[in-house]
């Protein structure tokens, strides 16, 4: 049976695909407060802003390719039972071929209805505007997890977690909870590789760190796993 490798990802994973992380210098909220963009009360206050926003988002992903990082992970799924749990709501780890993917935010390429959220829609131009309404005459709304809402694939993420036989985490700076918390229910013991250039929130002990972007850190994982790999089948 193939081992199970739980990668969670955050916006550094699609940063070399041009789109923005959020808290990194230039990121996306040095130009917005998220209170006023990505809330339940910016979308009372002002629901043009935040379609205008999420249109904005939208536009660069439809610009956006996988990078060679999403494009090494899907190639794992041979030798691994891959799972991926991502912060991103962009669909890059699926067009690269990953095959188990969990969006815990919410997806950009979906709309849903404001009068009744399992009516959820694919967007096919980049725009959702106001006047876009379902079939029941609702407006709709981006199919984001707003700050401040429930995430509604959290317990299936946490059960993903507690199976997890390695996890790898990538460019996440781990400071928005719950889905910074998930870390904590992985196996003890299990290896755990951390792919960011950066510094991120974490206080596991016995990380494998690989300071590097997602993809040369990626390719630098595969190495190490194999290694890890061929040093596991010995012990058995
Ligand atoms: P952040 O912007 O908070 O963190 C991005 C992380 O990626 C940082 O640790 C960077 O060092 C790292 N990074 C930057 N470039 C990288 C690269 N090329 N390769 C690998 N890593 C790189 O983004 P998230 O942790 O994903 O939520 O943010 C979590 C949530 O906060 C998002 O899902 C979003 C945001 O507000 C909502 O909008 C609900």
């Amino acid at each position: 049976m193939k081992q199970k490798l739980v990668v969670l990802s955050g916006a550094g994973m699609s940063q070399e695909s041009g789109l923005k992380t959020f808290r990194d210098m230039g990121g996306i909220w040095d130009n917005y407060h998220v209170e006023e963009v990505a809330s339940p009360e910016a979308w009372k206050k002002n629901p043009e802003l935040v379609l205008r926003f999420y249109n904005e988002r939208r536009k660069a992903l439809w610009e956006a390719r996988p990078n060679a990082g999403h494009i090494a992970l899907a190639s794992l799924e041979d030798r691994y039972d891959v799972e991926i749990i991502t912060q991103n709501v962009d669909d890059l780890h699926e067009q690269a071929g990953s095959r188990k993917i969990l969006h815990l935010h919410g997806e950009l390429r979906k709309a849903r209805s404001t009068a009744d959220p399992s009516r959820i829609y694919t967007l096919h131009t980049p725009e959702l505007n106001i006047g876009d309404v379902c079939e029941l005459g609702s407006q709709l709304r981006p199919h984001i997890v707003w700050f401040g809402e429930p995430v509604p694939n959290i317990v299936k993420a946490q059960k993903i977690m507690e199976k997890a036989d390695i996890l790898v985490v990538i460019g996440t700076s781990l400071v928005v909870y719950p889905a910074a918390g998930l870390i904590h229910f992985a196996p003890e013991g299990i290896p755990i590789y951390v792919i960011d250039p950066g510094s991120p929130n974490l206080t596991l002990s016995g990380v494998v760190y690989i300071q590097k972007k997602a993809s040369e850190g990626v390719n630098d994982l595969l190495e190490k796993l194999e290694h890890y790999r061929l040093g596991f089948n010995q012990k058995e």
